[in-house]
């Protein structure tokens, strides 16, 4: 039996993992060392995974229950797998930093992410620890924003996408069926008890309470201050590589560099509510 080692990308965010080999189901003791490791370390990347659709499902049933989030592209044979397939990545919605899909009520609790097809170069995907942003505010802004709620609206990326011509859609339409959700703008994460910063520029558009100036100012410094390299880690791929994040304590940011087919199939995690 191959051991299973991890090997930190940054003080705050990131490892990888070599010694385990996908495409046979994970031990129970293999099982229980990811998952902790990913309650460690926010996001892991294991390469050199050679696996089908159906393993890269079966190892997601090991690792939490497979949800199907809506609107994004499936899969035709596996309509629990989300295909993203991109040559002009810019403004389709990665390339802004992101929770997955927090404008659902339970938003995800991970997603496996596997490359399929690679530009010759770029596309690497970037994470942040929202731990270590929490972490960095001073103690005032803790205070200020613990107590703070925030809305997500599912149609906040999708303004930007029809303002660039990059899409039509009849927003009012979409909202009526994912109707703005509130969030706290700190949650704790329900496992680990830490408590991160829970707002991101895709898809949060206003802090509950404040005046539109006060939105202004604060959404958008917390947001910036997501962006700040300390917290984060990048990761370029190789095919057959895979990311695996815990969408609760970490965001991403797909960098939009390329002009070359990227394919991507992403595996989401039943999450629950945040608090
Ligand atoms: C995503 O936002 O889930 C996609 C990330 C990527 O394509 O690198």
């Amino acid at each position: 039996m191959s051991e299973l080692t991890l090997r930190p990308l940054t003080p705050v965010v990131g490892a990888e993992v070599s010694g385990l080999d996908l495409r046979c189901p994970l031990d129970e003791r293999e099982a229980d060392q990811l998952q902790s490791a990913l309650l460690t370390y926010g996001v892991l990347f294991l390469r050199g995974q050679d696996i089908t659709p159906a393993q890269q499902l079966a190892f997601a049933r090991q690792m939490g229950e497979i949800s199907i989030p809506p609107i994004q592209p499936h899969h035709d044979a596996y309509p629990e797998m989300l295909v993203l397939d991109q040559v002009s990545p810019v403004g389709e919605g990665a390339d802004e930093w992101h929770s997955d899909n927090s404008f659902m009520q339970e938003p995800p609790l991970g997603s496996i992410l596997k490359a399929v097809q690679l530009p010759s170069c770029g596309g690497d995907t970037c994470f942040a620890s929202m731990y270590a942003a929490y972490e960095a505010l001073s103690e005032p802004i803790r205070q200020l924003v613990d107590g703070l709620s925030a809305i997500h609206d599912i149609t906040k990326p999708m303004q930007r996408a029809i303002a660039a011509g990059l899409l039509s859609a009849d927003l009012a339409e979409v909202q009526k069926k994912n109707p703005p959700v509130v969030h706290p703008v700190v949650r704790t994460h329900p496992v680990t008890g830490k408590k991160g910063l829970y707002v991101n520029g895709n898809s949060t558009s206003e802090i509950v309470g404040l005046s539109a100036r006060e939105n202004e100012l604060l959404l958008r410094f917390l947001i910036d201050h997501v962006r700040d390299p300390a917290f984060q880690c990048r990761f370029t791929w190789d095919l057959g590589s895979i990311a695996f994040w815990d969408n609760r304590a970490v965001q991403h940011y797909a960098v939009a560099d390329y002009r070359e087919r990227r394919v991507m199939h992403r595996v989401t995690l039943k999450g629950d509510r945040p608090y």
